[in-house]
């Protein structure tokens, strides 16, 4: 499974780049606007340490908005840039447009297979289903994953499931049972991901075990 990073904030995207595990990173308005910083200029700078996709929220409500969106953004980087494009009418006309215009999408807000269906037959590089804002409401998130993974393998669409709105590390775990193709991870869940107690005392344990050899 890709791992991508949820985040618009440089210092923890250069941080987790410098790991060497990132395949990609997500943004999103409300990511951005966190940082304080200019929508542009963010996007530069991650699309400057990000050696994969970045997603960038298209902003129009109307298929030639987005279209258009799409391809402003794919002149800084066609390689990259991944443009994020709402569940909607309208939005399905653009990933048809921007697929044909071989520009990468990212359909958002996705909670139903109904809406994965329609994003992977409209040509979707990647489909988000909101796993956590999902289980806000007493939905079970990961079923769906669960789910959308399963049908995009029976019909052998190209379209790769991100598991989106993830909250804590099982998650994460669950998302690979799925065999998802990718997850995106927030910083924090990242660092959980890393931890384990028993890796701390055994790191102590040795280190405490290697001060009482004799000196040579
Ligand atoms: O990638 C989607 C993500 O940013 C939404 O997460 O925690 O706001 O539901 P959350």
């Amino acid at each position: 499974m890709k791992i991508f990073i949820d985040s618009a904030d440089i210092q923890e995207i250069r941080e987790v780049a410098s790991w060497g595990i990132l395949d990609g990173c997500t943004t999103n308005p409300s990511l951005v606007c966190k940082t304080g910083r200019p929508f542009r200029d963010c996007i530069q700078e991650i699309l400057s340490v990000v050696d994969g996709s970045v997603s960038v929220e298209a902003i129009a409500s109307d298929s030639a908005g987005m279209i258009k969106e799409g391809l402003d953004w794919a002149k800084l980087d066609q390689s990259k840039v991944t443009i994020k494009i709402p569940m909607t009418v309208e939005g399905l006309k653009a990933v048809r447009g921007l697929t044909e215009r071989e520009i990468k999408t990212n359909v958002t807000l996705v909670f139903s297979m109904n809406q994965a269906l329609l994003a992977a037959r409209a040509g979707a590089t990647f489909v988000s289903p909101f796993v956590g804002r999902l289980d806000d409401i007493s939905h079970d998130g990961m079923a769906l994953i669960h789910d959308i993974v399963a049908m995009i393998d029976d019909y052998g669409f190209d379209t790769e499931v991100i598991s989106a709105s993830i909250r804590h590390p099982l998650h994460v775990i669950e998302s690979i049972r799925a065999g998802c193709h990718v997850a995106t991870i927030p910083y924090d869940i990242l660092v959980k991901m890393i931890k384990h107690p028993l890796t701390d005392a055994g790191i102590k344990k040795f280190y405490d075990d290697y001060q009482k050899i004799p000196k040579q």
